[in-house]
């Protein structure tokens, strides 16, 4: 047990840090009662890596042909509504949805260790997306999403205090590091199986991304789509500027502790220099280094 970052205490679990009443007793529950199909689509990432952004490039992509640009689910649905988190909505009670009951291809996300996965996800051979981002801009970006729950209960985390938490891998579902190895390892050794990418490369290359992840989801675009814009339509519909004014993105929300505008908070690359010390880059850089050398 340590104290976390904000009122509960933080447990390990399969060598991984959990809030016991926010993930780890659906993380738990999934282990033991998911069953996969062999078409379901996984979205994973370490928390604040650009989970929502990416839950909506995927629903876009899978979900092209249903919709047409103004009927959209995006504009009116929360995109972790479109696609739920396996610990925090579908194994919880009462669960949103019957997680049995989806019509395929099913589409979730969650941030579960790749060693503590249901071992049916494995099995059945579905895909799966990994995201990760440059840990400092986790940091950050955590560091101001958990001020809004916080201050609730307790007065603001400072910045050191979360430095220190977060190298020392206490972070859910952390240490991020490890989080980010296990899938990146698996993904060399099952590149069809695990698609590996970056905050930075999609902020960067967000055209090629996305024709390379419908491409692996087994849904490329066809010439005509091509010409016809959709690529660019998907991501324009998915940018920050544009969820983030949806009026479903700003008040609304499933989650008591927090408004759907958590979500969106600057969406940029390179935060952490406006924030941390050259001490405490020193320090996440280290470990960065020696964990993960060829990603960041
Ligand atoms: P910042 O706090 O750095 O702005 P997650 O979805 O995993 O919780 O990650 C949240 C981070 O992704 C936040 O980062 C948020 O602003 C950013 N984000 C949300 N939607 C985005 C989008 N459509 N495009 C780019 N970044 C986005």
């Amino acid at each position: 047990k340590e104290k976390g970052w904000i009122a509960e205490d933080m447990c390990l679990y399969e060598g991984f840090w959990y809030q016991p009443m926010h993930g780890l007793a659906g993380v738990m529950f999934a282990q033991e009662h998911f069953q996969a199909r062999p078409d379901d689509v996984f979205l994973i990432s370490t928390p604040k890596s650009g989970t929502t952004w990416l839950k909506a490039i995927i629903f876009g992509i899978m979900k092209r042909t249903c919709y047409t640009n103004s009927t959209h689910p995006l504009l009116t649905t929360n995109p972790h509504d479109c696609v739920p988190f396996f610990e925090f909505e579908l194994f919880k009670e009462p669960p949103v949805a019957d997680v049995d009951n989806l019509p395929s291809p099913r589409i979730f996300a969650t941030h579960i260790p790749y060693s503590s996965l249901p071992k049916p996800i494995l099995d059945s051979g579905c895909k799966i997306v990994y995201v990760c981002r440059d840990p400092k801009d986790v940091l950050i970006s955590m560091w101001y999403f958990l001020a809004k729950v916080r201050s609730m209960e307790l007065p603001p985390l400072s910045l050191e205090e979360a430095v220190d938490l977060f190298s020392r891998g206490i972070f859910g579902f952390g240490p991020f590091w490890d989080n980010v190895q296990g899938y990146w390892k698996a993904s060399l050794e099952c590149p069809k199986r695990i698609f590996f990418i970056t905050y930075e490369e999609m902020k960067r290359d967000t055209f090629v991304k996305v024709k390379r992840l419908a491409e692996f989801l087994g849904q490329p675009f066809s010439m005509e789509e091509e010409r016809e814009r959709v690529v660019e339509e998907i991501i324009e519909l998915c940018s920050f500027g544009k969820l983030r004014n949806l009026e479903v993105n700003k008040n609304g929300s499933r989650n008591p502790d927090f408004k759907n505008d958590a979500f969106f908070r600057k969406g940029e690359v390179g935060d952490w220099r406006n924030h941390l010390t050259p001490q405490m880059v020193e320090r996440l850089d280290q470990i960065t280094n020696e964990k993960l050398p060829s990603i960041f």
